[in-house]
């Protein structure tokens, strides 16, 4: 059954499809199979960055065939609300221990990638077995910084997007879909 639409009907700041709930599920499906085959025998520790990749997250371990366990970091990007500074402070931190552990970090969008070097050189430093980066999103063009990721569900345009865990001003995260946010973009 199709969610109901979370804007209000013909909302004129959705603009066009660029990523369809089916092709969410099918693609997500295909990296939590090869996320599966990836770390058979172990017991990787997805890390999910709050709030955009809760759904993503939640998708995506339900296709993930291993004991996995879960942990989540919420961080706010110095900067304008829709471009990275790089400076990142961390506004909730792991509650478990990475020693020793093959930690997935799980992320909606990579644009400047400045946030994800944060992340990885905090997490690093934290003594993991193996880290690495699942993203749902990479906006295509010149990432600033160098991302390495291991699992990359969509590269998309340079619009910006709403709907799937993602927000403009905290509304549209509950469209089943990702679109172009055509209204008036925060500064
Ligand atoms: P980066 O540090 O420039 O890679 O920024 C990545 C973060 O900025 C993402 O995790 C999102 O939270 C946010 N972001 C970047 N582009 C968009 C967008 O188009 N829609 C919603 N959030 C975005
Ligand atoms: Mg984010």
């Amino acid at each position: 059954m199709p969610a109901p639409d979370a804007g209000s009907p013909g909302d004129p700041a959705l603009g066009a499809m660029v990523v369809s709930a089916e092709e969410l599920s099918s693609r997500i499906a295909q990296m939590g199979k090869e996320i599966t085959a990836d770390y058979a025998g172990r017991s990787p520790l997805l890390v999910g960055v709050l709030k955009g990749a809760f759904m993503f997250m939640a998708d995506l371990a339900r296709s993930i065939a291993l004991p996995i366990e879960f942990d989540f970091m919420a961080v706010s990007s110095y900067g304008s609300a829709t471009k990275t500074s790089g400076v990142v402070r961390i506004v909730k931190d792991l509650d478990l221990d990475l020693t020793g552990r093959h930690v997935l970090l799980v992320e909606d969008l990579v644009d400047s990638g400045l946030t994800l070097q944060y992340l990885r050189k905090n997490l690093a430093a934290r003594g993991p077995a193996s880290l690495e980066v699942c993203a749902l999103l990479v906006r295509e063009g010149l990432q600033k910084a160098d991302t390495q990721l291991r699992y990359v569900g969509f590269r998309i345009p340079p619009d910006f997007v709403v709907g799937y865990g993602l927000d403009v001003g905290e509304r549209y995260r509950n469209l089943p879909y990702i679109c172009v946010y055509a209204g008036e973009v925060p500064h």
